[in-house]
C-alpha cells in the first residue's frame, strides 16, 4: 500500500525499486491458459471414480486420452464416449507403462500429460487388518506408481515438455488411527512427486499432486461402513470436482508450478 501510494506520488527512489530487475522477464498474468486442445494424455485407473471423470474432462477439453485399468468392456464403452483410446492391463505388470506411452504415441501423438491415478485402500486395526492385502495396495499405489512416474518422466524429458499429475491424497499429508499403510503410500507418492520437481525445476517437465478428500467413488465400496458416514461428511466431493482440479493444475499459464492442490468437501473436519 506504502509503496504503490508513493509510486503515485513519484519518490524516485521508490521508483527505482519499483522497476523490474534487469535479470527478470515480465510475463502478462492476463496472458491466456495453456490449452488442452489436441493434447495427448493418459489416465489409469479410467474404469471408475477419478479417473473416469478426469478421462471426460481432459477429452470434453480438446485432448485425445488413453484410458487404462484392468475392467476392459468399461474401458471401451468410456474411449468410444470420449473419442479415445483403451488399453486394458493390470497396473502392476512392469511392462504396461511402456507399452501405454507407446501406444499413445503410434495412435494418438506424442504423450503430454500423464494421471497417475489408478490405486487402492486398505484399512484397519493391528489385530484385524489384513497384511497381504496391506502389501498389495503398497505394490499398487507406491511400486506401480513410481514405475510409472519415472518412464513418464523419461518420455517427457527427451521431447522437452510434459505434465505428469500424481492422485494423492490429503491423506499424503496427515495420518489417522487404522489408515497409517495407506497413509504411508501417499507420502511416498508426495515424496517422490516433491523430489522429481526439484529435478526438473527450470525446464518444461512439471510435477503436480492433487490432494482429495473423501469422493464418492467405488473405493470404499466393501466398507461395512462407508466413510461418510463414520467422519460425517454426508456431501462427499464427486469425481467432477477433483476432474475440474486436475484441469486446473494443467491448464496454468507455462511459468506457473502448482506442485500440490489439496481439494477437500465442505464438510471434512480431520
Ligand atoms: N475416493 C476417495 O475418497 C479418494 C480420496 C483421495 C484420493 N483418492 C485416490 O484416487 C485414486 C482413484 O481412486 P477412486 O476413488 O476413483 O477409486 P475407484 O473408483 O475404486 O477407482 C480406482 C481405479 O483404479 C484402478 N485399479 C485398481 N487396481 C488396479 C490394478 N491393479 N491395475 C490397474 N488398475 C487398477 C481401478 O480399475 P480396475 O479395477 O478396472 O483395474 C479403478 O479404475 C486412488 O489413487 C485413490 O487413492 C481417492
Amino acid at each position: 500500500m506504502a509503496r504503490a501510494t508513493a509510486a503515485r506520488t513519484a519518490d524516485p527512489g521508490l521508483l527505482a525499486e519499483l522497476q523490474p530487475m534487469p535479470y527478470a522477464r515480465r510475463v502478462s498474468t492476463n496472458q491466456d491458459t495453456e490449452s488442452l486442445q489436441g493434447r495427448v494424455a493418459i489416465v489409469t485407473g479410467a474404469s471408475s471414480g477419478i479417473g473416469q471423470a478426469v478421462a471426460r474432462e481432459l477429452a470434453g477439453s480438446g485432448a485425445r486420452v488413453l484410458v487404462t485399468a484392468r475392467r476392459e468392456e468399461r474401458l471401451t464403452e468410456l474411449a468410444e464416449q470420449i473419442g479415445g483410446m483403451s488399453v486394458g492391463g493390470d497396473i502392476l505388470d512392469p511392462a504396461l507403462p511402456d507399452r501405454l506411452i507407446e501406444r499413445a504415441c503410434r495412435e494418438l501423438g506424442d504423450v503430454d500429460i500423464v494421471v497417475n491415478n489408478a490405486g487402492v485402500i486398505e484399512v484397519g486395526p493391528v489385530a484385524t487388518i489384513d497384511i497381504d492385502r496391506v502389501c498389495e495396495m503398497v505394490r499398487v499405489n507406491v511400486e506401480a506408481a513410481f514405475r510409472l512416474a519415472y518412464c513418464a518422466v523419461r518420455h517427457f524429458q527427451q521431447r522437452g515438455r510434459g505434465h505428469l499429475v500424481n492422485v494423492s491424497s490429503v491423506m499424503g499429508t496427515k495420518v489417522r488411527p487404522t489408515a497409517g499403510a495407506y497413509s504411508g503410500t501417499k507420502y511416498a507418492l508426495e515424496a517422490l512427486s516433491e523430489a522429481l520437481r526439484m529435478e526438473l525445476a527450470k525446464t518444461d517437465v512439471q510435477v503436480s499432486c492433487v490432494e482429495p478428500g473423501l469422493v464418492l467413488t467405488e473405493l470404499h465400496q466393501r466398507w461395512p461402513v462407508h466413510p461418510t458416514e463414520s467422519m460425517e461428511i454426508p456431501t462427499p466431493l464427486q469425481p467432477e470436482d477433483v476432474a475440474r482440479c486436475v484441469r486446473f493444475l494443467l491448464t496454468q499459464p507455462s511459468h506457473v508450478r502448482i506442485p500440490r492442490l489439496m481439494v477437500l468437501p465442505g464438510e471434512h473436519v480431520v
